[in-house]
Parts: C-alpha cells; sequence; structure tokens
C-alpha cells in the first residue's frame, strides 16, 4: 500500500537534502578519491565492458549518477553520456568534474528524480541504460521506475544493473540478525538517523535519511512486466564495500566471505535488452 502522497514527498525531500549535504564530503573523500581518479583517468570497469561491450558512438545514460564518477568513465571508452540524479549539488560538482577532466564536450548532467527521467530528458531515447551499486534503495516503488528505464531505452538498447543484493540489506549492521523486511513496502521505509556517510570526512547537517528493500524478484519481474529481455543476472558471493565486519578485503580490493562461513549472495549484476 502507498503512503500519503504528502509522506511520499517529505521523505523524498528529506533524501535529497541527505544526498545535497553528502556531495562536499564524498569530493574530498579518500573512498571517492577525485585526485587520484583525475590523475589516473579510468575508464569503465572491465566486468562492466564484458557485458556491455563497444559504446564508441554509442549513448549511455547513468540513473542516480552522484557526481558523476562512474558516467564519466564511459566518454574514455567512446560514449557521449548523461547523467541523471535529483541532487543540485551532485549535478553541479558532476558538470565541475566533467571540466576538470577534460569530458564536458562528450557529457551533461541534468537534474531530476529519477521518476521524471523520462519527461526531464525530452523523451531521448539511450543506446545503454546505467545504474549501479547504492541506487535502488533510495526508490520506494520499482514499477514506475522500470517504467522510465523501458521509456529511455532505444529499440534494441540495453539495460546494465550492478547493485547490493536485496538479501543483504534484510540484516542488521552486523551481518548476523535480521532486522528488516526483504519485500518492497513503499509505506513503510527505512528510517536511518546518522549524521556521517559511508565515506570518511565530516558531518551532514541533514541526518535523517528513508530507505526501501526490493525483493530480486520484485526488480526482475518489473522490468519483464516493461518488455526488457533479461540475458544475464549473477548473484556474487563478494562485494566492493565493507558491508557487513565479518568481510575480509582481498588483494583486488574485494570483500569476501571468509573461509568456512556460509557463502550468501551479496552483490548481483543483471543485463537486459529491449
Ligand atoms: C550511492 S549514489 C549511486 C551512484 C554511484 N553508484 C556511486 O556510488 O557514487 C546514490 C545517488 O542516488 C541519488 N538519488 C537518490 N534518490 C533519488 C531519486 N529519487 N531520483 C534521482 N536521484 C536519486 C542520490 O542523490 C545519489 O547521488
Amino acid at each position: 500500500m502507498l503512503g500519503s502522497l504528502g509522506d511520499m514527498d517529505r521523505r523524498l525531500k528529506a533524501n535529497r537534502e541527505n544526498w545535497n549535504d553528502r556531495v562536499s564530503i564524498h569530493t574530498q573523500s579518500d573512498f571517492y578519491d577525485v585526485e587520484g581518479w583525475l590523475r589516473r583517468s579510468p575508464g569503465p570497469a572491465p566486468r562492466e565492458v564484458a557485458l556491455i561491450g563497444d559504446v564508441k558512438g554509442k549513448t549511455l545514460v547513468q540513473l542516480q549518477c552522484h557526481f558523476g564518477q562512474e558516467t564519466l568513465q564511459w566518454v574514455r571508452a567512446g560514449a557521449r553520456v548523461t547523467g541523471v540524479d535529483f541532487s543540485p549539488a551532485a549535478i553541479e560538482a558532476a558538470t565541475e568534474l566533467s571540466k576538470s577532466a577534460g569530458l564536458d564536450d562528450r557529457s551533461r548532467f541534468v537534474c531530476s528524480n529519477v521518476y521524471d527521467a523520462g519527461e526531464n530528458l525530452g523523451g531521448e531515447q539511450f543506446d545503454v541504460v546505467y545504474v549501479t551499486i547504492g541506487s535502488l534503495c533510495w526508490l520506494p516503488e520499482l514499477r514506475p521506475w522500470a517504467k522510465v528505464v523501458a521509456e529511455l531505452l532505444a529499440p534494441g538498447g540495453q539495460f546494465y544493473l550492478f547493485e547490493v543484493h536485496p538479501f543483504t540489506n534484510s540484516f542488521d549492521s552486523d551481518g548476523v540478525h535480521l532486522l528488516y523486511d526483504y519485500f518492497e513496502e513503499p509505506s513503510a521505509p527505512q528510517i536511518w538517523d546518522s549524521d556521517t556517510t559511508y565515506t570518511d570526512g565530516g558531518a551532514v547537517a541533514h541526518p535523517r535519511s528513508y530507505q526501501w528493500n526490493h525483493s530480486l524478484s520484485e526488480i526482475v519481474q518489473s522490468l519483464i512486466d516493461e518488455g526488457l529481455r533479461i540475458d544475464t543476472l549473477i548473484e556474487h558471493d563478494w562485494t566492493v564495500f565493507q558491508q557487513f565486519p565479518w568481510l575480509e578485503k582481498d588483494g583486488e580490493g574485494l570483500f569476501q566471505i571468509p573461509l568456512g562461513y556460509p557463502r550468501l549472495p551479496l552483490m548481483f549484476t543483471l543485463h537486459a535488452r529491449i
């Protein structure tokens, strides 16, 4: 059941304020290492290129692009890119970053709630729609999101999603005790009060945020129902951040389940075409 529109607007507003506060902390953090990123000029991750393939001359849109690092990496692989985020501070930082990296002639960043992205991008369609880690948990409902994904895809276009596995979001931060619902419940978000963010650095002025979980089948079915044909779904037993204290960092910078522990899904990758 949906909560009243007033509740939903209030929660999205709180999330936007919380994300606005995080931007300047993140751009100065060791975690995102903007200086190193500018120096190293990385392209997209090899595991992404392996699925998406050659993007030379293609168009790509990243939904919930934050301050644009991942979006801009695709310019270095030959794409023209668009990043969408509802945080004005993130869009401003992404635009600045594109200039510092000398990639502003093949990129643009648009401030929009993801649910309104189709309209705010003027009906434009893209060869690739790209969504990565830490995006879906901010969305109260996936069905309208999947509709936007389908609207944004050009005929024959590809959708790529790399996300935290929703099973892990049911655990307390110790990664041992079950605490939260696994299934989508738009009117009952998880309420977080924290003046820190997931990077090193300062405190946020708007500590309250709201998050929602979506089960793996809710994610997959929302896309199928919008006409996407899923060709790849992989559950990973590794992750890219210290989600639980018992995960061990390996030599590649990934976080692994220690030997002897039950193997659980920690992240997943989904690839589809329309
Ligand atoms: C963790 S980032 C994901 C980007 C990237 N994977 C990263 O880790 O930097 C989450 C982003 O979602 C954005 N966001 C949250 N809710 C949104 C919404 N309803 N519409 C558009 N953007 C939203 C936030 O502003 C934030 O920049």
